[in-house]
């Protein structure tokens, strides 16, 4: 039996991954393009003044629905691809009444930092949907600071779930105190800023990603930061100029080659070009602190945003306890650490993390039921998981629940498991990383025993 195979069943596709003892990850890699920044980049792009070229975007299902809203909304966009993308803006507050339904398919960002944008536009129309994950989303944490501002938006589930409708007005500057440090409400609530008379602020309680506050810079906005109390002031109505964007490499994919070189013996990759602004940087930070071989080399500055190449070697890894306001700084990285706990020696507690309930899939519920399947002992908490490792795991048949980053993680823990594991809905993984199966491929290498 081959190492890895893929079975399409109609639109479903189970990736078959049947490791042996003398496998080991080597090689250079190239991951794909950060997701966060490519939302970013094809959004300001279609609100600025002038033309923006994007070098990197990520191909994903996510940004590609972005394009397509922005398409529709009446943004110029050339095809999709990685070498080079021209988005043609129309200008702030020039955003055109779409004649469907905007359609955000599985992205959360794209979704809610839209809805601060189409809010803000007076006598015109929207209506904005999503697939069965991002329908059954929170979107209230936008809706009620976009209210406070004047906005008129309508939903499920007494406004809180997509379809949503939403009449465009002028809004009104406000001072939000966020109750969570999440990047999508403050991006939300700046960019509706933007098009407002005076000084919109959000604070948080905790630093979430900052690539809205460089790239609007970048574009041109005044802003102004006060890292004591989290806290960001955009003042409008903002001037925003096309800019060269390049899009650095998504740590978030990097993610899962860092844990599975770091767990399967004998094993170095070098990860090229990877985007290590200190908002993203949790996941190396817990790594360093379980034993992990990671060094960063060929450290650079990319348009605004720190960019290096990682090298990750294989060592006996150790549990350990986080949680706090190092969350926002790895939230996406959860169930990847949850894998490296389950092969580290001794327990690994993960807390604060309940925010992970409401993502693509109920992170903490569906890590700790398909890494169950695998032999892991772990247990579930309202805010997290304790996982204890190192017995090892077995193969198993599992589920993504359509949640890419859950397909992935459960692929790197089948390269350390015995026996063969079946992940079903594999799929979901070309949301953020479509050539996930191929780099599997390339790095894996097996010695004859
Ligand atoms: C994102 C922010 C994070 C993250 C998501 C992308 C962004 O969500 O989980 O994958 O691009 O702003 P929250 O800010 O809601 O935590």
């Amino acid at each position: 039996m081959s190492l890895i195979s893929v079975d399409q069943i109609a639109a479903h596709q189970t990736l078959s991954l049947n490791p042996v003892n003398t496998l080991s990850l080597r090689g250079r890699i190239r991951i794909p393009g950060d997701k966060s920044i490519s939302h970013r980049a094809l959004m300001l792009g279609a609100i600025a003044a002038g033309e923006t070229v994007i070098e990197g975007l990520l191909l994903g299902e996510d940004p590609r629905s972005t394009a397509h809203c922005f398409q529709a909304l009446g943004a110029e966009i050339s095809e999709l691809n990685s070498e080079k993308v021209i988005v043609k803006g129309i200008g702030l507050g020039n955003l055109q009444e779409p004649l469907d339904i905007l359609d955000a398919g599985n992205s959360g960002t794209t979704m809610r930092l839209m809805l601060g944008l189409l809010a803000a536009h007076q006598d015109r129309f929207f209506t904005v949907t999503g697939d069965d994950s991002l329908r059954s989303r929170p979107m209230s944490r936008v809706i009620k600071p976009l209210q406070q501002m004047g906005a008129q938006i309508w939903g499920r589930k007494h406004n809180s779930l997509a379809p949503l409708a939403i009449q465009g007005q002028a809004l009104n500057p406000i001072h939000y105190i966020s109750p969570i440090a999440s990047a999508q409400v403050k991006s939300c609530i700046l960019l509706a800023g933007l098009a407002t008379t005076g000084q919109t602020t959000v604070s948080e309680p905790a630093l979430s990603r900052d690539h809205s506050e460089r790239m609007l810079q970048a574009f041109g906005a005044e802003l102004s930061i006060d890292p004591e109390t989290h806290s960001v002031t955009v003042t409008g109505p903002a001037q925003l100029s096309g800019q060269a964007v390049i899009v650095p490499g998504d740590i978030s994919s990097a993610a899962f080659w860092l844990v599975a070189a770091a767990i399967i013996p004998d094993s170095e990759l070098v990860i090229e070009n990877v985007g290590i602004n200190p908002t993203r940087t949790g996941i190396l930070d817990v790594l360093e602190q379980m034993g992990a071989d990671i060094s960063l080399e060929n450290q650079r500055l990319v348009t605004g945003e720190p960019v290096a190449d990682l090298r990750v070697k294989s060592s006996p890894l150790k549990g350990c306890t986080f949680g706090g306001k190092i969350i926002p700084r790895l939230i996406d990285e959860i169930p990847i650490l949850a894998v490296a706990a389950a092969f580290a020696q001794g327990t690994t507690r993960i807390q604060d993390a309940a925010e992970l309930r409401v993502k693509e899939s109920d992170r903490l519920a569906v890590m700790a039921t398909e890494l169950g399947k695998m032999g892991a002992k772990i247990t579930e908490f309202a805010d997290g998981l304790e996982i204890t490792g190192g017995n090892g795991l077995i193969g198993a048949e599992v589920d993504s629940y359509t949640d890419h980053r859950i397909a992935m993680s459960l692929a790197i823990a089948a390269l350390g498991a015995k026996g063969t594991t079946q992940i079903h809905r594999a799929e979901a993984a070309s949301i953020s990383y479509p050539s996930f199966i191929a780099t599997l491929e390339q790095v894996c290498q097996v010695t004859a025993s």
